[in-house]
């Protein structure tokens, strides 16, 4: 089988943050029965790297391995159990258009989820969540090549060992899991999710109050989104560059008495998860600029690219707000994307 395979890739347009990468070579994955003859090929090079929608990756400006980039496509209703919807979407899928073919077809439950850049592929491996819903909250299993054992393995929400925006997956050998196929367990008895205070203050769902459908919901979480994201295919980015630092009762009280704003959120184990987005905005450097990468004006959170920036780039800047953030406020903060290089 006839494999399309490129030598010194540019990668520059595959990944969301719009960094300069070059990969030693290049293959395109358009369907399963391709994996055997790709884990042979991956003997050929160092290391292999899976790419999906390259939303959440810090590439390095060389790559001295195979990148294989993951097109399948197709999205099938797998099996109606009595109380949820099984549906199965190809991993090359994109994650945005998945979500509104499930909504179109009445299969809710995924509707705050919408407009996340990426494939559905990438989404169980940094386990993707928004507006009160993780991904780990609808799955049901999915299929992955293990390139190492050259074998097909089902995999349930045990061994894919999720957590927040992460996994076992995130944890693996990079290159070993080539994910396939991913399943959704959709619950029939649909119930919106709706606590999250940017949608408690949407006019449009205020205004459907009990009758509020999927597609509202889905349709709120786009104009909010694109109120305060920006679209990566303007102006570079990879969404969230850090995660929500969680810290204990301790010190979110000596915290909250230094710092009256704080935004945190009580988690069940007797923690709190801190807004990142806040901290990093308190410290002024919401707008601010380093070369060609800066914090986004509207989200301090992100990351962007203006123009012509390399992973280092990037580093330098997220390094800095690290070490301030730690200086600051005695927090520290772990960085989102994955770093590939
Ligand atoms: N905030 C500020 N200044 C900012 C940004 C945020 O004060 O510049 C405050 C907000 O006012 C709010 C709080 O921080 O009170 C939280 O902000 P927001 O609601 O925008 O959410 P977030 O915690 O910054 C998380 C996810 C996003 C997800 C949103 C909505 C993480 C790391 N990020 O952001 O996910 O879309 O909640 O659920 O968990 C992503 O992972 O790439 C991502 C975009």
């Amino acid at each position: 089988m006839l494999l399309l395979h490129a030598i010194d890739q540019d990668l520059t347009s595959f990944n969301t943050l719009g960094l300069r990468s070059h990969a030693q070579a290049f293959v395109r994955c358009a369907s399963a029965e391709q994996a055997q003859t790709l884990s042979a090929l991956a003997g050929d090079y160092p290391r292999v790297f899976i790419l999906g929608g390259g939303s959440n990756v810090v590439l390095a400006p060389e790559l001295d391995c195979l990148v294989i980039k993951v097109e399948t496509a197709g999205v099938q209703l797998l099996a109606e159990t009595a109380d949820a919807w099984i549906v199965e979407a190809q991993a090359g899928e994109t994650w945005h258009d998945f979500v509104g073919h499930c909504v179109a077809q009445g299969w809710n439950g995924l509707e705050n989820l919408a407009l996340i850049p990426g494939t559905v592929g990438a989404a169980p491996v940094q386990n993707i969540g928004a507006y009160g819903v993780e991904l780990d909250q609808r799955f049901h299993s999915l299929v992955a090549w293990d390139m190492q054992a050259r074998r097909l393995v089902e995999m349930g929400p045990e061994a894919c060992g999720f957590s927040y925006r992460n996994s076992f997956f995130k944890q693996a050998e990079q290159g070993r899991w080539l994910i396939l196929k991913v399943r959704f367990a959709l619950p029939k008895a649909w119930r919106p999710v709706l606590g999250y205070p940017d949608l408690q203050r949407h006019p449009m769902l205020q205004a459907a109050g009990a009758s509020v459908t999927a597609r509202q919901i889905f349709d709120a979480v786009c104009q909010i989104r694109q109120s305060k994201l920006p679209d990566p295919a303007v102006l570079g980015n990879a969404g969230s560059f850090f995660k929500n630092p969680v810290v204990d009762a301790a010190a979110y009280q000596a915290l909250v008495q230094a710092h009256p704003g704080l935004v945190a959120y009580p988690q069940s184990e007797g923690s709190y998860k801190l807004a990142a987005g806040w901290l990093i905005d308190r410290a002024g450097w919401k707008g601010r600029r380093m070369g060609a990468a800066g914090v986004h004006e509207r989200q301090a959170l992100v990351l962007v690219n203006y123009g012509g920036a390399g992973a280092g780039d990037i580093a330098a800047l997220a390094e800095a707000i690290r070490a301030d953030i730690l200086a600051r406020f005695g927090v520290s903060l772990e960085q989102e994307p994955v770093r590939v290089g």
